[in-house]
C-alpha cells in the first residue's frame, strides 16, 4: 500500500530509452521521444495528484548536442510546442515551471516561451516542474565556482566563507531541496551527469522500462520501494 504521508517531496526522473522504443517498433527515433512527451504529461499530472511537490525532469544533457542534427532540431521544436500547448493547463493546474542548465545555448525561438511560461507560472504553488534542458551536473558545479570565483576576485565573498552552504546558494536552482528519490527508466545503472551534487544522499531507483512505457503505476511502485528504505543521511539510527 502507497503510504500518502511518505510521499517523496522531490523526485527526479531521467526519462531513458526513447530511441529503444521506437527502434523495437521500426519506427524513427523521433516518434519515440514523440510518445515520451505524453508520457512525460501523464507523470506531471500523477505527481501532482500524489503531492509531490518538486519534479525534475532530464529532457536534454549537455553531451544530447552531439546527437545528429534532426534529431536535436526535433527535440527543441518538441520542447516549443509542448509549452506553447501547456501554458494554459500548466496555470489552471497551478503548476509553476523552472528550468536548470545552460539555458542560453538553446535556441532564441525555445529561450523566448521558456521565459513566458515560467513568468505566467511563477505565482502556481501545487507542483514545481523543472526540465533540466541543456544540463550537465559538472557543468552546472563548474558554472558555481566560476560565480563564486568572480565574487571572490571582487572582494564581496572572502574565501574562508566558502563552505558547502555558500556554494549551494550558486548552484542553478538553490530554493529546491535536495531530490529524495531519483528514477532512471531504460535500463541502464548509471547518473549520466544529472544533478551530481543534490544526489549524495538521494535514493536510487532503477528499472528496465522504456520511458516511452512508464505509467503513473510504474511511479507508483517506484515510490512504495522507496518508501521500504531507511534514511539514514550517513548517521546511526536506533
Ligand atoms: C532519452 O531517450 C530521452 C531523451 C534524450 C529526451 C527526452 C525528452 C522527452 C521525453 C521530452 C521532453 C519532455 C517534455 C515534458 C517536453 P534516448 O533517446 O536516449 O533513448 P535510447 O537510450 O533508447 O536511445
Amino acid at each position: 500500500m502507497l503510504d500518502m504521508k511518505d510521499i517523496p517531496v522531490h523526485v527526479a526522473i531521467i526519462m531513458d530509452g526513447n530511441g529503444r522504443w521506437a527502434k523495437k517498433r521500426n519506427l524513427p527515433r523521433i516518434e519515440g521521444h514523440r510518445v515520451g512527451v505524453e508520457r512525460a504529461e501523464e507523470i506531471i499530472t500523477a505527481s501532482k495528484d500524489l503531492g509531490i511537490k518538486y519534479l525534475t525532469l532530464f529532457a536534454f544533457s549537455t553531451e544530447n548536442w552531439q546527437r545528429p542534427k534532426e534529431e536535436v532540431s526535433f527535440l527543441m521544436a518538441l520542447l516549443k510546442s509542448y509549452l506553447e500547448a501547456k501554458e494554459r493547463e500548466l496555470i489552471e493546474n497551478n503548476i509553476k515551471f523552472n528550468v536548470i542548465g545552460r539555458v542560453n545555448l538553446l535556441p532564441q525561438e525555445v529561450k523566448t516561451v521558456i521565459e513566458r511560461v515560467v513568468k505566467s507560472t511563477q505565482k502556481c504553488d501545487s507542483l514545481n516542474l523543472i526540465l533540466a534542458l541543456s544540463y550537465g551536473g559538472r557543468a552546472e558545479i563548474v558554472d558555481a565556482a566560476k560565480k563564486i570565483a568572480s565574487r571572490v576576485m571582487a572582494g564581496d565573498i572572502s574565501l574562508e566563507d566558502v563552505d558547502e552552504d555558500l556554494f549551494v546558494n550558486f548552484l542553478y536552482a538553490p530554493y529546491v531541496p535536495y531530490p529524495d528519490l531519483l528514477i532512471r527508466t531504460g535500463g541502464e545503472i548509471r547518473i549520466s551527469n544529472f544533478l551530481l551534487w543534490q544526489i549524495a544522499y538521494t535514493e536510487l531507483y532503477f528499472t528496465p522500462k522504456l520511458w516511452p512505457d512508464f505509467t503513473k503505476d510504474d511511479l507508483i511502485a517506484a515510490i512504495k520501494d522507496y518508501q521500504k528504505r531507511e534514511r539514514r543521511f550517513g548517521k546511526v539510527i536506533d
